[in-house]
């Protein structure tokens, strides 16, 4: 039997912090509003393109995992701030990285795309159609920001995480996991493209609509059944788990779902408030630092969860 063992992960956050207090020197906000209802004291900007942040995790997550990366056959991006529509992120890691001929595409999920495109390539490795992927999610949402709108522009920022997953016997890596979208509720969130995108140009700036109460609750609802389903499937209990890695949108949801979902604080990995909400890259980073710091460590059962956009919604269990 195959399994996906994760023999790298790494990180990239661009150096730029922008804090609480730089975002009230311009918008109608405070450090004290932002802390107290999000969680987040500050976030990353960065200067270079969606593609520059993926492929620099993308080099990290590989020389941790020891591999030449012309061996990789599989590459997946996720993300919902590609550089380009055409051609896809994954195309100029590829290029970047020396991964000459694997096969290489984006994935949008919104924030759970990283999961997904876990899900999908664990699949695709213990099937035997794949031996070596390079899984990434990178996002530079500071760019497509409308900076006058203090309800989005104080919850995001940027940054990107990448895992190699690699044919192994061990029965490691991505065990079991759930992937959902409730449809009906598509309209809660959404990023359009403004109100001048037309035939005759683009000069409009990207619209974000979302209702954030509503949000809330969905995301606690839906994490918390997508992480029943993988107890279900695996016969575990939360006693069995070492650490709980949520989607960080906000420092109170994921209190909330770790109340719901029973697992004690000091196991719930949070940096929120260091990077804000990175969409598709915070697992990655969430996942790289914790390894890096020793809050999760090798034989480690790490639940995961993941919500967003579609609405998107997730759970994994990641035996490390
Ligand atoms: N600074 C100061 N005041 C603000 C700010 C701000 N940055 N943003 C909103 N306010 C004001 C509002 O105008 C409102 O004022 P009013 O009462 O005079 O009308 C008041 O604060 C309360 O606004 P709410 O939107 O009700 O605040 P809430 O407590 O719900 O917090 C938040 C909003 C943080 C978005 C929360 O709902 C949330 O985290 N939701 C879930 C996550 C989410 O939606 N993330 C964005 C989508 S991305 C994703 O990951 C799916």
């Amino acid at each position: 039997n195959k399994y996906a063992e994760i023999t790298g992960w790494g990180k990239c956050l661009p150096p730029a912090v922008m804090t609480n207090d730089d975002l009230a020197t311009f918008l109608d906000t405070s450090d004290e509003w932002i802390v107290s209802r999000t969680g987040i004291s500050e976030r990353r900007v960065s200067h270079v393109g969606t593609s520059k942040l993926a492929t620099i995790a993308a080099k990290n997550a590989l020389a941790a995992a020891d591999l030449d990366p012309a061996s990789i056959d599989l590459i997946i991006v996720g993300t919902c701030t590609p550089d380009e529509i055409i051609p896809n992120v994954a195309s100029a890691v590829q290029r970047d990285i020396g991964a000459k001929d694997a096969a290489a595409f984006d994935l949008n999920a919104a924030c759970s795309s990283f999961l997904y495109a876990m899900h999908m390539a664990t699949q695709a490795i213990r099937t035997g159609a794949h031996q070596r992927v390079l899984l990434i999610g990178a996002e530079r949402l500071t760019r497509i920001l409308d900076w006058t709108k203090r309800e989005s522009a104080v919850l995001f920022g940027d940054g990107a995480g990448a895992m190699v997953l690699q044919a192994s016997d061990k029965e490691t890596g991505l065990l079991a996991s759930h992937i959902s979208c409730d449809a009906d509720a598509r309209d809660v969130l959404s990023l359009d493209f403004g109100l001048s995108f037309d035939r005759f140009g683009f000069d409009g700036i990207m619209q974000f609509d979302f209702v954030g109460q509503e949000i809330f609750k969905r995301a606690v609802k839906g994490m918390n059944a997508a992480v029943e389903n993988v107890f279900q499937q695996t016969g575990l209990t939360t006693d069995d788990i070492d650490a709980l890695i949520p989607h960080q949108a906000n420092k109170r949801l994921i209190d909330y779902l770790g109340k719901l979902c029973k697992v004690p604080s000091e196991k719930t990995v949070i940096n929120i408030q260091k990077y804000g909400n990175t969409s598709s890259a915070t697992l990655p980073i969430a996942f790289a630092e914790a390894a890096d710091n020793g809050t999760i460590k090798p034989g480690d059962k790490i639940m995961s969860a993941v919500f967003g956009g579609g609405l998107t919604c997730g759970a994994g269990l990641i035996q490390w």
